[in-house]
């Protein structure tokens, strides 16, 4: 794992890496001011090189310039945009990427700059993500970046958060990213508790399916029903003693989705080991939360379960008893990640009675149609909360949109079997199935927010801190707004 450390002054300098800004279309680009001025010489080769090399200061460009036998041999110019957190999160991440052969780099930051460290650490850490050294190209040799900053203590617990948002962002992506041949629910709970274990106020239970048919866990058990490997709620509880704000996070964990017995075609399968990112999304936040010792109490629930073909999967028509008693009539076995969900928000509502419950999960494939691939559709009752959550989502450099519960479609989830349909065919996808989930909310239906990530929880290509295939999305936007909480 890349190292950065804070420094007050360069210590090394075979790369220096100086910042750029850009003004605005108009102007220049030009040199940032930094905390630690590089020598004469070194800031006049550098502002030469500017228009020499038509340099735009754009967030993410990266333009290596050599100085045989020079000290610094090389200097980097970052474009870092107009400077802000997002804008250095690209930066940090172009930097990992355009340094990757070299071993140590030292950066020059503007004084007084925690959003420039912030954005700059967390791209650095993600954009040089690689899921356990497979991807073509391996492991980059980048090992050590030197941040100098006018005063490395200030910026110490800023550079720690950057730290461990990025190593749980890094930990969702490798659980999504795994093999569904390997992450069955039983394997997603051991890691958990490998993760968990150690911490004194972490406290985990895992129900198989003996407890979850004992208890009621009906959805769960119906959708894990087709599989060899037998559904999983893992339940992780971050219980601080000066916590006076409780909040329950739920995502959607099936670990692969066939689409049952209304089994998917071949195109719309072959990443459906992804299912579960909404689950690795929540258990990342709440680890993280305990390693940055967050004043709130954070349950996660996972409802683990894979969602297999076979004589004993559940089957269109069904009729299904969730926790807590409401029944629904499913129509189609690969709208499966609510029936799943609706167990766990009926039994924290009911049981866990958090202030406040949130859900992720990889819902509906409308979520990308309504909002192409990077954004979240995010519903909630609660205008506030839902403003909440989408501030810390964008200020995390993650985007999310709000979308409508929309009372007009309430009526197709009507059945003349069971309390609720769970694949009506008409209305908009992603709004049914939000809809759907809210009537297991309970006491908390006010306070309860549910994002469908479909879309964002993949990446196609290469972009800023994302880098190919999972990209965690979720942890950013849960652990800072799990921070405003406190
Ligand atoms: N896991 C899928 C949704 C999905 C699709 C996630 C594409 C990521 C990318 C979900 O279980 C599903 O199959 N949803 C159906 C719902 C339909 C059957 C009501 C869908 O979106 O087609
Ligand atoms: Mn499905
Ligand atoms: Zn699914």
């Amino acid at each position: 794992m890349l190292a950065i450390r804070l420094v007050s002054g360069p210590e090394r300098l075979d790369t220096l890496v100086l910042p750029v800004r850009r003004e605005g279309s108009d102007t220049p680009a030009m040199l940032v001011p930094t905390a630690s001025p590089p020598a004469d010489e070194v800031r006049a080769e550098a502002t030469a090189l500017i228009p020499a090399a038509r340099l735009t200061g754009e967030a993410g460009e990266a333009r290596e310039h050599l100085r045989p036998g020079g000290t610094p041999a090389r200097l980097v110019l970052l474009g870092v945009g107009t400077g802000d957190e997002q804008d250095w999160r690209a930066a940090g991440a172009a930097l990992a990427r355009a340094a990757r052969d070299e071993t140590h780099v030292t950066v020059a930051l503007p004084v007084d700059a925690p959003a420039a460290l912030r954005g700059l650490a967390e791209g650095l850490l993600l954009g040089s993500y690689r899921f356990r050294l497979t991807e073509a190209g391996g492991a980059p040799a980048l090992a050590e970046v030197d941040v100098v900053v006018a005063d490395p203590d200030a910026l110490a617990h800023t550079l720690d958060a950057a730290r461990t948002t990025a190593a749980m962002t890094g930990l969702a992506r490798d659980l999504t990213n795994t093999p569904s041949s390997v992450k069955n629910p039983a394997w997603f709970a051991a890691q958990v508790e490998a993760a968990a274990a150690g911490h004194p106020d972490l406290h985990l239970r895992v129900r198989g399916p003996e407890e979850l048919a004992a208890e009621g866990f009906g959805g769960i058990l119906a959708v894990g029903g087709g599989s060899a490997s037998g559904p999983r709620l893992v339940e992780l509880d971050w219980r601080p003693a000066d916590a006076r704000t409780h909040v329950v996070l739920v995502g959607k964990g099936i670990t692969f989705d066939t689409g049952g017995i209304s089994i998917k075609p071949v195109p719309a399968m072959k990443l459906m080991r992804k299912d579960m990112a909404g689950a690795a999304a929540v258990t990342a936040a709440c680890l993280g939360a305990a390693a940055l010792r967050l004043p709130v109490r954070v349950t996660t629930l996972a409802p683990l379960a894979e969602n297999m073909v076979s004589g004993s999967a559940f089957r269109p028509g069904d009729i299904i008893r969730h926790y807590g008693g409401l029944t629904s009539e499913t129509t189609n076995s690969d709208a499966e990640g609510r029936l799943v969900l609706a167990d766990a928000l009926a039994y924290a509502a009911r049981e866990l009675k958090p202030d406040l419950l949130v859900d992720l999960a990889t819902l509906t494939g409308a979520n990308a149609v309504a909002l192409g691939k990077r954004h979240g559709a995010l519903y909630s009752a609660n205008d506030q909360l839902a403003a909440d959550l989408l501030g810390a989502i964008e200020g995390a450099g993650e985007r999310a949109w709000r979308m409508p519960l929309a009372a007009d479609y309430v009526e197709y989830l009507g059945s003349d079997i069971a309390d609720l349909h769970s694949s009506p065919d008409r209305g908009a996808g992603s709004v049914v199935a939000a809809l759907f989930l809210h009537e297991f909310t309970g006491e908390l239906r006010d306070r309860w927010v549910h994002v469908d990530m479909s879309a964002p929880s993949w990446s196609e290509d290469v972009h800023a801190e994302l880098t190919k295939g999972a990209t965690g999305w979720g942890v950013r936007g849960l652990l800072r707004w799990l921070t405003t909480l406190g």
